[in-house]
């Protein structure tokens, strides 16, 4: 899968920008706050239909204008199409193949991408929302169905707690009304939990071999989906079902009384665990950077096993912080299969010499200019 052209109107710095891209390896350089990471959030977009920086797609509008664009051309195995999306202030319109599309779901995962970033360092060190957030994203770009899932799962959420808080103390709890939304909750998120337990346990498989080359065998690492509760034995997908129902049951005064859910996906968590022990705790800074780029490749492969291609990768500023055996193995991955998009300061410091297909950019001021004929 490959990304062959984008134009961007009105989008961040770049008023207007039409640039074609080759399979290989693309390099974009210059200073800071040119652009760079601007222009991978355009591609990001075009992928998840979000932005993977900010919640608030007022921001992706170039300052004083009334609406933004992104159009990419997307070459899959089968087919060619164009993605686009416009942001206005009243909201987001997308097309696929020049159709508008009614919902986001349906946009969602026409074009995959693996973005590794700085701020990812935060799947291990911040919070378990951030964790959720980033299971969320892998699964909603591999299988569409998922999203809705979520999306109905935070719905009955909403309305649940609502009737918790308003009701919970009342005498006139309807306890009859309030096990119908119950059941609906406990539905969706078995669901939820039997594609996340799944797919964690496939990353496993190839994020442990992954890891074990780039921590040159030394260290061995597992990822584990932790439950809102021991009550929950996710090893015991079958009954789960009854066993939510259980709990739900012996939790029903603490939600009346909190008017809160207490349990249930949208409090469940991911560890990732270096040798049996939490990374978020012990591990260095150089070892959580290999466990998050291990991460993500074994995304990449797993993309490639559910798509029957590989996804685009967009690498930005993190190649730079990587050691020289750590980038060796990486372009060893990727090299010749996979179109990758590297962001840095400086190509100085980058092991690319034996790379073929490089383009290389430089970015100034939301314009971008082809410099490899100067390679
Ligand atoms: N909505 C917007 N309208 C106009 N310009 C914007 C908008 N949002 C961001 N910018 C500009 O884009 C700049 C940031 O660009 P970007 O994040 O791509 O930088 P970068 O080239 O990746 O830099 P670095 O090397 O520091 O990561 C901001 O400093 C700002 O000037
Ligand atoms: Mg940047």
């Amino acid at each position: 899968m490959k990304i062959n052209r984008i134009q961007l109107t009105n989008f961040r710095n770049y008023e207007a920008l039409d640039l074609s891209f080759d399979d290989g390896l693309t390099i974009l350089t210059g200073e800071n706050a040119q652009g760079k990471t601007n222009l991978l959030e355009a591609i990001f977009l075009l992928a998840m239909a979000k932005s993977h920086r900010t919640n608030n797609d007022k921001e992706l509008i170039q300052w004083d204008k009334d609406s933004a664009r992104i159009i990419g051309d997307i070459e899959t195995k089968n087919y060619t199409f164009p993605l686009e999306i416009q942001i206005s202030k009243k909201g987001k319109k997308v097309r696929v193949n020049h159709i508008d599309q009614a919902k986001l779901s349906s946009f969602i995962g026409k074009f995959n991408v693996v973005l590794f970033s700085p701020e990812d360092l935060q799947i291990i060190k911040g919070s378990p929302s951030l964790r959720r957030k980033f299971l969320d994203a892998e699964l909603a770009q591999s299988h569409p169905v998922y999203l809705q899932e979520l999306l109905d799962y935070h719905q009955i959420l909403k309305q649940r707690n609502k009737y918790l808080k308003e009701y919970g103390y009342q005498e006139l709890f309807d306890d009859l009304y309030f096990d119908v939304m119950t059941d609906q909750l406990i539905s969706k998120a078995v669901n939820i939990i039997q594609y996340r337990t799944s797919f964690i346990e496939k990353l496993n498989t190839y994020a442990k071999e992954i890891h074990h080359d780039l921590s040159n065998e030394r260290d061995e690492l597992r990822l584990d989906y932790i439950s809102s509760s021991s009550k929950l034995d996710y090893n015991n997908i079958e009954t789960l079902t009854v066993q939510f129902k259980t709990l739900f049951e012996s939790a029903l005064k603490r939600e009346r009384e909190q008017g809160v859910t207490v349990y249930g996906p949208h409090r469940d968590d991911l560890a990732f665990l270096l040798n049996g022990k939490l990374a978020s705790n012990f591990g260095s800074q150089g070892q959580q950077r290999t466990i998050v780029l291990s991460v993500k490749l074994a995304e990449i492969e797993l993309l490639k096993d559910l798509l029957g291609e590989y996804p685009v990768l967009l690498l930005d500023d993190v190649l730079s912080e990587l050691d020289d055996q750590r980038q060796h193995l990486l372009m060893r991955r990727i090299e010749g299969k996979i179109q990758t998009f590297i962001t840095s300061a400086t190509i100085e410091g980058l092991e690319l010499d034996q790379l073929e297909n490089l383009d290389l950019y430089y970015v100034e001021a939301g314009q971008v200019v082809n410099q490899s004929k100067g390679v």
